[in-house]
């Protein structure tokens, strides 16, 4: 039983929806019962207070009994009242009745003192019974002492049928019954939708989740709410995005290391078997060996850096953080690319705010940093090009900048070239050697440091990366 969520939302409210209808129903239904005896006695006072008057006219001479009926009849307004007046003896003076067989019935019949007493002495009585069995059928029955002359002389009983009473209850507890059994049907049309509206979302990311399990990352969830469900689905479809995102990126990482293998593996293979099988000339043979020689340091580059990412991203290897001079480090960098600095001719300009200036991070990895951002540099900066480099620090950061006159980035690409293997335009830009890996290394090395890295760039003038460091007293 309730074994969806759905089934339980709509089986538990149902149930509470029951007991409240319930609940309600029957007290409302006692309180019209208390509260429609209660108006008949009060009603039954009233007839009784008003026909005194005509007792005593009748008890001084001054009416006769036919009038007096007259009265009595008026006052019982077709409600089968029975009216007795009973004299200061308890014996039943006149006997009313609205048939005319129990006119007389019970007329000379003595009351017994219990049943008396208490109104002789001044007290209006309200009883429910069939008065000492004298009734076939129950009555309400209201006593009050009649008055001649201002004394109390006797008494007046109204009996009136307890069934024409409970006519007029059960007409209300129809109208009780039918307006419960209105609001339960609406409550449970209600529940219905509401319990659709809350399950809906939940049935579907039940379901997409299925298909996640498969692979398929293709679907997701309708959001119609604001509420706690709708602000899960939106969850739930953020996570797909980044599941997917990373599913996608998975596949195309395989697919760009096959490729990055294979194109330097079937060059290596066709200079050798050239050589070997005798298409390239022994003359030309030491060529084109040191160009597949060429491909397989391109290839040793490829790995190291494809494991340095795993590395990295695996987390297995924690940053070894030290103090050292930035400067230094730059310097060390610049020193061991000085031979394609001067074959570039490129102009190396240096601002360092202090001589020395201490930062806080693993030495070999932001040496690594340090080395793509030159590579790059000089790689995208034309013969004769500038490399600017400067240091500065800002409260308690440093920033290290290198800038070149390279072809820029335009603003499309800039977003892309953190991506793995992503290069700008491969098929046109000059064969830099490259493989698209160093600034995606190099983004991981900062964010692993808990810094930043920024990039500017402008077509035709340039490209500026500047990054931060957390800086540290010198010594
Ligand atoms: N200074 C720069 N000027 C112009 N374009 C740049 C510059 N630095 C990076 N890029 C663009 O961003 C791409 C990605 O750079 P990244 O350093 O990740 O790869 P790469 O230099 O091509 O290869 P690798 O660094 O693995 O040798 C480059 O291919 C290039 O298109
Ligand atoms: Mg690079």
């Amino acid at each position: 039983m309730f074994k969806s969520l759905f089934s339980r939302l709509v089986g538990t409210y149902f149930i509470i929806i029951l007991i409240t209808i319930i609940v309600l129903s029957v007290l409302l239904s006692t309180f019209f019962e208390d509260f429609i005896f209660t108006r008949r006695a009060e009603e039954l006072k009233r007839e009784a207070i008003d026909l005194n008057p005509y007792i005593e006219m009748y008890a001084m001479g001054l009416l006769d009994e036919w009038n007096l009926y007259n009265y009595f009849k008026v006052a019982d307004r077709y409600k089968n009242t029975t009216i007795w007046i009973v004299d200061e003896m308890g014996y039943i003076w006149i006997s009313y009745s609205s048939s005319d067989e129990e006119m007389d019935k019970w007329k000379e019949q003595k009351l017994t003192a219990e049943e008396f007493m208490q109104v002789i002495k001044g007290h209006t009585i309200v009883k429910e019974g069939k008065f000492g069995e004298r009734f076939p059928v129950p009555v309400l029955t209201v006593g009050t002492p009649f008055k001649v002359n201002d004394k109390i002389r006797g008494a007046i009983f109204l009996h009136s049928p307890v069934q024409e009473i409970k006519g007029t209850i059960r007409e209300t507890y129809k109208n009780i019954w039918l307006a419960s059994l209105i609001s339960g049907i609406l409550s449970i049309i209600l529940l219905f939708f509401t319990s659709k509206h809350i399950s809906k979302p939940l049935i579907e990311m039940n379901q997409i989740s299925r298909e996640f399990a498969k692979g398929n990352f293709k679907r997701r969830v309708d959001i119609h709410t604001k509420d706690e469900i709708g602000q899960l689905a939106v969850n739930f479809n953020a996570m797909a995005d980044s599941l997917e995102n990373l599913e996608n990126m998975r596949r195309s990482f395989v697919a760009n290391v096959s490729h990055e293998l294979r194109s330097p593996l079937t060059s290596i293979r066709g200079y050798i078997q050239g050589v070997l099988d005798g298409t390239i000339p022994p003359a030309q043979s030491n060529k084109y060996l040191s160009i597949a020689l060429d491909e397989t340091q391109r290839l040793n580059k490829l790995i190291n850096e494809l494991l340095d990412l795993s590395q990295i991203e695996s987390g297995q290897f924690p940053l070894n953080i030290t103090k050292f001079d930035i400067n230094e480090l730059i310097r060390r960098v610049l020193i061991s690319q000085e031979e394609r600095i001067t074959d570039k001719d490129i102009d190396v300009i240096i601002t360092f705010q202090s001589l020395s200036c201490y930062v806080q991070g693993d030495r070999d990895r932001i040496q690594q940093v340090l080395y793509n951002l030159i590579d790059n540099a000089i790689k995208f900066n034309p013969k004769g090009g500038k490399l600017i480099i400067e240091t500065w620090r800002h409260d308690d950061r440093i920033f290290i900048k290198t800038e070149d006159r390279g072809p820029g980035i335009s603003k499309e690409e800039i977003v892309r070239i953190w991506e793995r293997f992503y290069q700008v335009d491969k098929s046109r830009s000059p064969k830099t050697g490259g493989t698209g890996l160093g600034l995606s290394i190099v983004k991981k090395i900062i964010e692993e440091h808990g810094q930043e890295i920024w990039v500017n760039s402008e077509i035709g003038e340039g490209t500026a990366f500047i990054f931060s460091l957390s800086a540290v007293a010198e010594g």
